[in-house]
């Protein structure tokens, strides 16, 4: 595999569909990929991209006028003075509708550079170049953008979908291997949400898939684009399927929370994504070798699949408290079987403490 694969994105949402390039050396390309008629991009990047950036705007000298926001690191960057920020830049530039944004980073720089692009003047374009496994399987995909506030994550922001997301895997080439095994965690979560093929890839060749050079390690990471791809363009804002998407999330961000944000979100979402089998199977739909398989995956991927007992209700009141609990209802994803997601309205607790206890240590 050498070329470059197109996966696009349909949605009536403004820019009104997208692609989503995959591939090595995408990032030579950027030109092509630029909304015809921009004058100026913005490359927000965090510190460790300041390399990239600087030699995005040689390859652009003569042809479009690069300013560079340089920002904090990962969740650093969600704050609403970073991206008060990048619009004065903006506004000290005579920035216009026709110029465009690009996000380079993670996760949580692509979120932030999508938020700016959203808001400045109602809406300018945003190209989204993710350099991490999550930001390039999840994060920079589906047109979520946002900032924290001190009460809570994500809690402002806009549904923006990108002008294009260039998936560069050459951009990985210096990523921890720890940091890359934290990415897999939403390719697992695809795998079994929607793609069984993406677990057979991970347990019949996991030396290959975990090495971001091969054909396997690209499959996979192709395969969870498109999952992806096809759940945000029947649903980009989030009304019904996309939700599936967050499957083993409701517990993982409770224990991102208890964890203080110190955590990875793969390593959190692990123990969700036991959780949310273990629940699965007790909500009489999962059979139990579904839920061993789970956690034999994770533990492959050296990510951790059990949590102290004693934080039960911690985590329980933290999640009862997530945007996503519906008027005072906890709300699960659960699977019926591998490729087949639902939502869990109104659980029981003691069904919820029961399927904790599988997991607590
Ligand atoms: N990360 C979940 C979503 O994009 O909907």
């Amino acid at each position: 595999m050498s070329e470059h694969t197109i996966i696009p994105v349909s949605t009536s949402a403004n820019a009104g569909g997208y692609d989503v390039v995959v591939g090595r050396g995408v990032l030579d390309d950027l030109a092509s990929h630029l909304p015809s008629g921009v004058a100026k991009l913005l490359i927000v990047h965090a510190p460790p991209l300041a390399a990239v950036a600087e030699a995005v705007r040689e390859r652009l000298t003569g042809r479009v006028e690069v300013l560079l926001a340089e920002v904090p690191d990962a969740e650093g960057a969600k704050r609403v003075e970073v991206a008060a920020f990048c619009w004065q830049i903006m506004g000290q530039t005579d920035f216009t509708r026709t110029d465009a944004v690009m996000g380079l980073g993670g996760g949580a720089t692509t979120d932030l550079a999508g938020f700016v692009a959203a808001t400045w003047l109602r809406g300018v374009p945003v190209i989204q170049v993710p350099t991490s496994v999550l930001g390039m399987v999840d994060a920079a995909v589906g047109g979520k953008t946002g900032i924290n506030t001190a009460e809570g994550k994500n809690l402002v922001g806009a549904f923006w979908a990108p002008a294009a997301v260039l998936v560069d895997l050459d951009l990985l080439d210096g990523l921890p291997q720890n940091e890359l095994l934290a990415g897999l965690a939403e390719v697992v979560k695809c795998g079994f949400i929607a793609d069984g093929r993406i677990l057979e890839v991970l347990e019949n060749s996991l030396e290959s898939a975990t090495d971001r050079q091969s054909d396997e390690f690209r499959e996979i990471v192709e395969r969870t684009i498109r999952v992806k791809a096809e759940v945000v363009s029947d649903d980009f804002t989030e009304q019904g399927r996309r939700e599936f998407l967050n499957y083993g999330h409701t517990l993982g961000h409770a224990i991102e929370h208890a964890e203080r944000y110190r955590w990875r979100h793969g390593a959190a979402i692990s123990i969700g994504m036991v959780f949310a089998a273990e629940l699965s199977h007790l909500a009489g739909s999962l059979p139990e070798g579904e839920v061993d398989r789970t956690r034999r995956i994770l533990s492959s991927l050296s990510l951790p699949t059990t949590y102290p007992l004693g934080r039960w209700k911690t985590l329980l009141a933290t999640m009862q408290r997530d945007k996503k609990a519906r008027a005072g209802m906890l709300r699960f994803i659960i699977l019926d079987a591998v490729g087949r997601p639902r939502v869990l309205n109104g659980t029981d607790e003691s069904l919820l403490f029961s399927a904790y206890q599988a997991v607590g240590e």
